[in-house]
């Protein structure tokens, strides 16, 4: 008997088929990096119960009510953006090859093209029409035509340096039951891991079985940490601080949107799928600038109730080292005041390491930060 969650829906997806005859498929379509993650997410079943790029009836219900027609929850449409002059040159009914850089991934069977309200998608996704919100930027470049249709994977993309920590859903879900896990703690990054991560993610390993450290290492912004520096730098935490047994880091291959609440929704059922009973949340998740408050990320999860989502939600507050209590705390734990926390934003951070300089042992594990350092050396000569 399994104790992980059903996938979300109901069953996996699985669209993944490398003999699918491409015959039928006389058309090319060149998809971006986005969509190429996408396609392969919902190939192997990571965006169950998606079976292909949303078409304009559940389109419009995740826009409006976060979920699907059938009532799903789903709260971030995903979509297959093209230029008018494309949209013209497709038909309803055709399968069309998807190709990225020249090579093929897959094919799409049309189903329907329609107009979206992107200003509408803005604001009820990303709650802000503003430009200088990356997820609002990019959804306005992409195109202002959806192309419809289920999908089916015919190549996965190359994984390098990630191979070995590239799972997918029916992967980490052997995996989970194999150790016995009843109870798995899903942990979604897009940085580094440092002190206050680390910390959450300990209390939250406290009180169940295993601990699933899952960065995002699919598209990012320019300037956070690149995915390949980040995931030296978790082998290292992990190898000297985590314990092997309870712990397992693989990689969740998406895009970054950036849509703070709807986001962190999005990013615990992507979780339910691998097989994980919990999630953590902790301050501004997926957050950027100030567009988001603190906790509104969790607080959208009280529009759902536990057995809908089939996944449990663990909210954490706003953690920091404290140098008077001399160890990691909250303003749940933490009598003391801000002159004796260890704050840094992340931008900061990032410019510390940038310039060389070393965040303090307080903010970041020494071998985490070394690694980072170098990373950015060596991006910076390329
Ligand atoms: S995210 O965009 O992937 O959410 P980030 O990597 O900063 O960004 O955060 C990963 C997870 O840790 C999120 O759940 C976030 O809320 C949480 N988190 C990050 N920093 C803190 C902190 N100082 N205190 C509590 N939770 C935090």
């Amino acid at each position: 008997m399994s104790f992980l969650p059903k996938p979300h829906g109901g069953k996996l997806i699985q669209a993944f088929d490398p003999n699918y005859d491409l015959s039928n498929a006389a058309k090319e379509l060149e998809i971006d990096a986005i969509a190429l993650s996408d396609l392969e997410l919902i190939g192997v079943g990571v965006f169950s119960p998606l079976n292909g790029f949303l078409g304009k009836e559940d389109y419009e219900s995740v826009v409006s009510n976060m979920r699907l027609a059938d009532n799903t929850i789903w709260s971030i449409p995903v979509t297959l953006p093209v230029s008018y002059e494309i949209a013209e040159s497709l038909v309803v009914g055709e399968e069309i090859k998807l190709k990225h850089n020249d090579e093929v991934y897959g094919v799409i069977k049309v189903s329907e093209l329609y107009e979206p309200d992107l200003n509408k998608e803005a604001r009820e996704v990303y709650k802000t029409e503003e430009l200088a919100h990356p997820g609002v930027k990019r959804l306005f470049e992409r195109g202002p035509v959806y192309v419809a249709g289920e999908v089916v994977l015919v190549k996965k993309p190359e994984k390098g340096v990630f191979g070995d920590v590239w799972f997918e859903p029916n992967q980490t879900r052997a995996f989970f039951e194999e150790k016995g896990w009843k109870t798995v703690v899903g942990f979604q990054t897009r940085n580094p891991i440092h002190r206050a991560h680390e910390y959450i993610q300990k209390a939250a390993l406290e009180t169940v079985d295993g601990l699933f450290v899952n960065p995002l290492v699919g598209e990012t912004k320019s300037d956070d940490v690149p995915a390949d520096v980040r995931l030296k730098s978790y082998r290292v935490l992990l190898e000297n601080y985590y314990p092997k047994e309870r712990v397992q880091l693989g990689v969740h291959p998406a895009a970054m949107r950036y849509a703070g609440p709807r986001e962190a929704i999005f990013h615990a059922l992507a979780r339910k799928n691998y097989g994980c009973t919990h999630f953590i949340v902790g301050r501004d998740h997926a957050g950027v600038g100030n567009y988001y408050g603190t906790y509104d990320a969790q607080y959208i999860f009280s529009n759902f109730t536990e057995e809908e989502l089939g996944i449990k939600p663990l909210f954490f507050e706003h953690s920091f080292f404290c140098t008077k209590c001399d160890g990691m705390a909250s303003d749940k734990t933490c009598p003391h005041g801000k002159e004796d926390r260890v704050i840094l934003s992340g931008t900061k951070v990032r410019e510390m390491l940038r310039s060389g300089v070393l965040p303090p042992a307080t903010f970041s594990r020494k071998e985490v930060v070394e690694v980072l350092i170098e990373g950015m050396r060596e991006k910076a000569t390329v």
